[in-house]
């Protein structure tokens, strides 16, 4: 039976990258920094881990000390660890950059087979992002490091798209722009299925979206609809935008990447090769359903 280690394992894709291996029959060991949330599903319906993990091992990727041997008898290792929000205490170089390469470390230490890394789609385009500069600068150690990778680019998540149904329940809703620009979304579920298959094939690079392309106003008006509701509706010119994104450089640089990266996706298409089945809309009335 193979062995895989997920980092990044208590969050949005992680979780479905745990069930995604378990499923193929996968001996599972997960990375966290706590065990406080593995008996619970994820705030967006992804699933609780603590039945389909067979082993989890408490560490910080931040502090390589706290994750010695993590990669021990492992033959692959998977890591979507990365920083989706702003984190008062460290960088996303320090986490994305930093705490990939002391796992990454681990795996050549314990001799792994493979290393499947989950970066963005479109980073080349992006490159003025402080997180897009982390999460590249340590796809440049993967694939430097000799050891067989595959670095998996995904376009926006399910996760992410779920903004939009709570701006809708609030009845506010912010849009970038017209709203014109078109991306596919993926769910976890699905971008766990290329992960796991990435792990399994020969492919390096595999650029990944879901299997409808939408704009971001389709997406808006579908929240909208959902929750049976007509939000107000403020449309910020992109210029403003990026006015208010330079300002919040001052202020902290996690707001400033997340500000950054909205106004830059809201100017051109994002689209992925497309994959997987599952369609926002029905995501949306799950999530609907579970907020009542
Ligand atoms: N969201 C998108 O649309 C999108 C699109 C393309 C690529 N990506 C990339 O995909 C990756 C995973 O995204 P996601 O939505 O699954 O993220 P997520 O739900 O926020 O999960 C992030 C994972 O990283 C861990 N982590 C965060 N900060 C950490 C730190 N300082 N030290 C140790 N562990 C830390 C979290 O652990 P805790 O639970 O302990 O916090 C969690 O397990 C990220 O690298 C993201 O940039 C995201």
């Amino acid at each position: 039976m193979k062995k895989v280690l997920v980092a990044g394992s208590t969050g949005y894709i992680g979780r479905y990258v745990v069930q995604e291996f378990k499923n193929r029959g996968y001996w599972v060991r997960a990375l966290l920094r706590s065990t406080d949330k593995i008996k619970q599903p994820g705030p967006h319906l992804e699933p609780a881990i603590d039945q389909l993990a067979d082993e989890f091992f408490v560490g910080d990727a931040t502090t390589p000390e706290s994750i010695a041997g993590v990669c021990d008898g492992v033959d692959l290792v998977f890591s979507s660890l990365g920083m989706t929000r702003p984190d008062f205490v460290h960088s996303s170089f320090d986490v994305d950059y930093k705490a990939n390469l002391n796992i990454l470390r681990e795996a050549l230490k314990a001799r792994c087979s493979k290393f499947v890394y989950i970066s963005v789609f479109n980073a080349q385009k992006m490159m003025q992002i402080e997180n897009i500069q982390a999460h590249e600068k340590f796809v440049d150690e993967l694939r430097a490091s000799g050891l067989d990778y595959a670095v998996v680019r995904p376009t926006g998540y399910f996760s992410d798209m779920a903004q939009f149904l709570n701006m809708a329940r609030n009845g506010f809703m912010f849009s970038l722009g017209e709203g014109d620009k078109r991306s596919n979304p993926i769910h976890g579920a699905d971008l766990a299925k290329i992960c796991v298959d990435a792990a399994e094939g020969p492919a390096n690079e595999i650029n990944a979206g879901g299997p409808e392309i939408l704009t971001y106003r389709e997406v808006a008006d579908m929240a909208a609809n959902v929750v049976n509701k007509s939000p107000f509706t403020i449309n910020l010119p992109v210029w403003l935008a990026e006015g208010i994104a330079a300002v919040t450089s001052v202020i902290n640089r996690d707001i400033h990447d997340i500000a950054l990266f909205a106004t830059t996706v809201s100017k051109t298409d994002t689209i992925a090769p497309p994959h997987g089945t599952r369609r926002l809309r029905e995501f949306f009335e799950e999530m609907a359903g579970i907020q009542q």
